[in-house]
């Protein structure tokens, strides 16, 4: 199993060394390595099981090192950075040739962002180069939002966790572009669409897989847990599953139903707070998808606030458009 614990130098120490070291962010735990390296960036996809089709994100801590692999900041993309950097926002931007093919997947793009954990933050400081980091899971499976989430799934590959507590956001970062002069939402996260246009105007949604070949990555079925997940109204699919004798589990919004053993269900905000749901999500997918149950029903939460970047997880955990 991998160390976990809070000391920046040795995580700078062995990520100079080209190994990788799993890094705390508000939005989830990523899977780090020296950006610059080829070495360090295959090692990632090897340690994830991930496609060599599907780009990574490369962190750092300031704008000013940003401009040393980026060829140009297009206007209404910077502004967005400097109003939400750091924060749960990656931008797609025109990629210098320091950035290697592998990180980008071969595009002439490449996603940037610099996250607001503090812990990544000192660490990011530290380093002369930036960090490649997917999110810190098996590919396809859902994301870590702790340190222990990391330790069970990849804990046997790495050899350290920077343990930053549990993720304060919870979902992954919004990831946004230009398609031409338009600005595209790339995939839903933890920066709700509405903050954006507050700052750029009307953006475009283009969220899915199937229309959206830029973001290779967003596959339909994704942040999938292993037991099959059932979307739908919860109390029509409870007596549903009752009826056919299959044992369930439940995760709900913000409902408890008295007639379900507790153990068996899971509320993601006692006050209908998207925020907060958005929050404890993942963490429960994994803690229902661990129970001895065949199948986990769930329901889509209001599409207001970061409820819809929610639904989006919940659509793909179920495999539906
Ligand atoms: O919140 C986050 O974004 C976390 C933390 C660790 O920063 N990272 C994360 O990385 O979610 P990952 O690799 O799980 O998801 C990155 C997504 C993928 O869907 C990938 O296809 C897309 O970003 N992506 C990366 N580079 C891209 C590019 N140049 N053009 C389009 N999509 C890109
Ligand atoms: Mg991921």
């Amino acid at each position: 199993m991998a160390r976990i614990g809070t000391d920046i130098k040795l995580a700078k120490d062995l990520l100079e060394s080209g190994e990788l070291v799993a890094i705390p962010t508000e939005t989830v735990y990523g899977l780090a390595g020296n950006a610059l390296s080829p070495d360090a960036v295959a090692k990632i996809f090897e340690t994830k099981k991930r496609p060599s089709f599907d780009p990574l994100i490369v962190h750092t801590d300031s704008i000013e090192k940003v401009n040393d692999f980026v060829k140009e900041f297009p206007r209404p993309l910077k502004e967005l950075a400097n109003v939400f950097w750091p924060g749960p926002l990656t931008l797609l931007l025109p990629r210098k040739v320091s950035i290697p093919d592998l990180v980008t997947s071969g595009l002439d793009t490449v996603a940037v962002r610099i996250p607001s954990h503090s812990l990544t933050r000192s660490l990011l400081a530290e380093l002369d180069f930036p960090l490649a980091a997917p999110s810190a899971n098996p590919f396809g499976y859902i994301s870590p939002t702790q340190a222990s989430h990391v330790n069970d799934q990849l804990g046997a590959h790495i050899p350290y966790i920077l343990d930053g507590g549990a993720s304060e956001v919870g979902l992954e970062s919004t990831i946004v572009g230009l398609e031409g002069d338009q600005v595209t939402v790339y995939r839903l996260g933890g920066l709700d669409v509405h903050q954006i246009e507050g700052i750029v105007g009307p953006v475009q949604v283009m969220a899915h897989s199937s229309s959206n070949p830029k973001s290779p990555g967003m596959l339909k079925s994704h942040y999938a847990p292993t037991k099959p997940f059932v979307l739908g109204d919860l109390d029509k699919l409870i007596e549903e599953y009752k009826k056919k004798g299959q044992v369930f589990a439940v995760l709900s919004f913000d409902k408890v139903f008295a007639n379900l053993s507790e153990r068996l269900q899971i509320r993601l905000s006692q006050t209908s707070d998207t925020q907060e749901a958005a929050k404890n999500l993942f963490a429960a997918m994994r803690a229902l998808d661990s129970l001895d149950v065949s199948v986990i029903l769930s329901e889509l939460l209001p599409e207001e606030g970061l409820g819809r970047a929610v639904n989006d997880r919940l659509k793909r955990a179920a495999a539906i458009e």
